[in-house]
């Protein structure tokens, strides 16, 4: 009995060990100089150059792409949701299509649980956080209700179902992928307008890109291999994201 328990803990141990390392493991399988060549041949078009999401393409995007510079968001994917979001689609690894060993979780729907005026209220309320706009009780009440168990009480991504274990932002990796919205955070938001707002709490982030047409990141697994793959991780990893760890 208490020996099995002893085993059991230890497995917990190694499990975690493995977890931790995992990320930097992966980057190893890929290769620098290979990385940034794949980044400049394709990557730059919409993610730019200097990782700042303005490439020449970014315009056709909505949500516009994600800005690599971006530490506070970056730093809390994991290689492995990366590799997976670039080989398959960031759409596909939502609905989880092929087996991951993720902890995957989309932004959930909304339209069965909120009135479009109460949506409305929550986009206000979630522009609020960077212009200091006072949220009003109704719009507050119901982001405590129905949010701020993943984007946190602060809307700072942060809420117990984003990481029941692990400190809060801005340095943490979310047990969840990808890290829930952090409202406080300009380079995140500045990539969304108020109507993919609307629609996204009415529809999650699936039903969004599925039903409203939006467009999310593509599937790279046709013309990249999976050397490749890696190779433009460990790139952004290493060139964009600022060491804070
Ligand atoms: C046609 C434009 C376009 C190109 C080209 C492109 N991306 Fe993206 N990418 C996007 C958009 C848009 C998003 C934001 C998706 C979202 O937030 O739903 C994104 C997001 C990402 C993310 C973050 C996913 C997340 O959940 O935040 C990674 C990593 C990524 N892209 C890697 C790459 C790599 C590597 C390449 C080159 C092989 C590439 N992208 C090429 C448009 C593009
Ligand atoms: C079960 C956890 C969960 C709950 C509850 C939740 N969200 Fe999210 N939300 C997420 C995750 C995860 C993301 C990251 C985006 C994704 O799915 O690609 C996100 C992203 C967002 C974004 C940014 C858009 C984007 O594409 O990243 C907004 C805005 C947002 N949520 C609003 C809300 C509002 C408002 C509520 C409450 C009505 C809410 N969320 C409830 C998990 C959640």
């Amino acid at each position: 009995m208490k020996r099995s328990i002893v085993v059991l803990t230890l497995a917990g141990a190694v499990a975690s060990v493995v977890l931790f390392v995992a990320p930097i493991l992966a980057a190893e399988k890929g290769d620098f100089a290979q990385g940034e060549s794949v980044y400049k041949e394709i990557c730059f078009a919409c993610h730019g150059l200097k990782g700042d999401g303005k490439g020449p393409r970014s315009l056709g995007t909505m949500p516009r792409p994600q800005v690599f510079i971006n530490t506070n968001y970056m730093s809390r994917l994991t290689d492995q949701y990366m590799f997976e979001v670039i080989k398959y689609g960031k759409l596909a690894v939502l609905k989880r299509v092929h087996p991951t060993t993720q902890q995957i979780m989309p932004m959930p729907p909304f339209e069965h649980t909120l009135t479009d005026e109460q949506i409305r209220a929550l986009v206000t309320l979630e522009r609020g956080f960077l212009s200091g706009a006072p949220p009003s009780a109704e719009a507050q009440q119901l982001f405590q209700a129905n949010c701020a168990v993943c984007h946190g009480a602060e809307g700072r991504g942060n809420g117990v179902m984003a990481s029941p274990v692990q400190p809060a932002p801005p340095h943490f990796v979310s047990r969840i992928q990808p890290a829930p919205a952090d409202y406080t955070d300009p380079l995140f938001m500045a990539r969304f307008d108020d109507a993919f707002l609307f629609w996204l709490i009415k529809k999650g982030r699936v039903g969004v890109t599925e039903e409203k047409a939006y467009v999310t990141m593509n599937a790279y697994g046709q013309i990249l291999s999976v050397k490749e793959i890696w190779s433009v991780v460990r790139y952004i990893r290493e060139h964009f994201i600022k060491k804070t760890r």
